[in-house]
């Protein structure tokens, strides 16, 4: 195979930092050398936010959505926020979350992987270095990891003090995410307090009603039964997963920590970390990085990968072939996804490689619409997911998962949905910091859309 003499990473030269001697692309042009040093010692000696141990647990939870006997649902804001933060803002994205994994587990009897873009997903690639606001050429917005997103000059330079920021607010949130899904609120008994009252009057919120229902139901007579279930963790506890992408290498290398118990290392900024589709090259930085971590990891795949790249992903980021090891993300637009996903699937399924196949049908969805908002049409999504089942089920392998921008908040960020949100719409409600998301009711759609693809 042409592009696999991308030679197998040679384990025994990596270190956290080796990336560094590699083209790293999408970094900041930091101006202050010894901030951005100060920053990463300071970063390096703090506390790791996961353990390597749920890592590991995490890698096994997606090992079965490889072997197609579980689902990914990974989903969160394309960028969090330094601004847009509260606690209620959480528990929102966090209720929306545990509403389609019901579903989908309810409607499609499938396990969910429960998997958050979130607690860490603050840097943002850009496809423009800089961008134009009214006469003036300035910085692009990378993230509030990184700069401000106001349209000015001096609000757009890279300020190394929002890396320890944005691990702080990483912190909260994940303990917040931990409290929630671990102390009550996740409880299958509060099913009916996670729709929310504006997703609650929808057909949707509806739909969702009457499963909550079943469910109430099923377990009142498990304990007529006799049954006692209060010692069935599984039903009071939700086991939810951090992700980020892996974009700027400085952060990722200060939170790499050895693990007491393998010696293995493990980024400990999160329990999954992904490469974006213009950071992936196979002799870049980023899967330099990537390769050497023990964490399951991903990589987007858009239209200009061909099968000899994808393959060099497989060998360069799961050399050892471990189920769960590696996502693959696949985000090509529902008008191209037919000319490209055939061709990775079957590839990928004759050199033997075990993978998670995840559908972003976001990103390669998005155009501009009249009013200059960033946006994306619910059909397309749906239409792009439609596909990527079909072309599964014609190759004969499993569709493991999706990956969605959404947010709980009733937003107007993308078109169409139960509310039939059209362009001159979009201004009412549009808070996102970087591309458009679903709000809670376009999310529950999606998740009754899938659980029947899934049954299909
Ligand atoms: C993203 O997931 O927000 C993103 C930038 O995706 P991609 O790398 O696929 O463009
Ligand atoms: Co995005």
């Amino acid at each position: 195979m042409a592009s696999t003499n991308t030679s197998a990473p040679d384990a025994s030269s990596w270190s956290p930092d080796s990336w560094r001697a590699y083209p790293a692309v999408q970094q900041p042009a930091w101006p202050d050398d010894q901030a951005l040093k100060r920053a990463n010692a300071t970063l390096s000696g703090l506390p790791p936010l996961v353990f390597a141990g749920e890592a590991r647990h995490l890698t096994r939870a997606l090992g079965q959505a490889a072997q197609g006997r579980a689902f990914v649902l990974q989903a969160g804001d394309c960028a969090e926020s330094f601004t847009e933060f509260s606690a209620d803002a959480i528990r929102d994205k966090l209720k929306v979350i545990l509403q389609m994994a019901v579903v989908l587990t309810y409607g499609a009897g499938v396990p969910v992987v429960k998997l958050g873009r979130i607690a860490g997903q603050f840097a943002k690639p850009r496809s423009s270095p800089t961008e134009q606001v009214g006469g003036q050429v300035i910085d692009s917005f990378r993230g509030h990891m990184v700069n401000d997103d106001l349209p000015e000059a001096a609000a757009r330079v890279p300020d190394p003090a929002r890396l320890v920021a944005a691990y702080q607010q990483s912190v909260s949130t994940l303990n917040l995410l931990r409290a929630f899904t671990k102390g009550g609120f996740a409880d299958l008994s509060q099913i009916h307090a996670w729709n929310q009252e504006f997703v609650a009057s929808s057909t949707e919120g509806r739909r969702f009603e009457d499963i909550a229902e079943g469910i109430d139901s099923a377990l009142r007579f498990m304990s007529a039964c006799g049954i006692d279930l209060t010692g069935e963790d599984t039903l009071h506890e939700v086991d939810f997963w951090t992700s980020h992408e892996a974009l700027i290498l400085d952060y990722e290398e200060a939170l790499t920590r050895k693990d007491s118990l393998t010696g293995e290392w493990y980024d400990c900024s999160a329990h999954m970390l992904w490469v974006g589709e213009r950071t992936r090259q196979l002799d870049g930085a980023h899967c330099e990085f990537l390769s050497g971590i023990r964490n399951p990891v991903g990589s987007k795949v858009g239209t200009s990968a061909s099968a000899d790249d994808v393959i060099g992903l497989c060998e360069r980021l799961n050399p050892e072939r471990i189920p769960g090891r590696l996502t693959l993300i696949t985000r090509f637009g529902v008008d191209a996804i037919d000319d490209h996903l055939p061709e990775l699937l079957r590839a990928v399924e004759s050199e033997g490689h075990p993978v998670v196949w995840e559908c972003d049908p976001m990103h390669g969805n998005t155009f501009t619409a009249e009013g200059g908002q960033k946006t994306r049409r619910f059909d397309d999504i749906i239409g792009e997911l439609q596909a990527f089942f079909r072309i599964h089920r014609e190759v004969g392998t499993w569709p493991g998962g999706v990956h969605v921008e959404l947010t709980g908040d009733d937003v107007t960020e993308c078109l169409g949905g139960f509310e039939d949100i059209v362009e001159g719409q979009l201004g009412l409600r549009y808070t996102t910091t970087c591309d458009p998301r679903l709000n809670g009711r376009q999310s529950l759609d999606l998740a009754f859309r899938i659980a029947e693809l899934l049954r299909g």
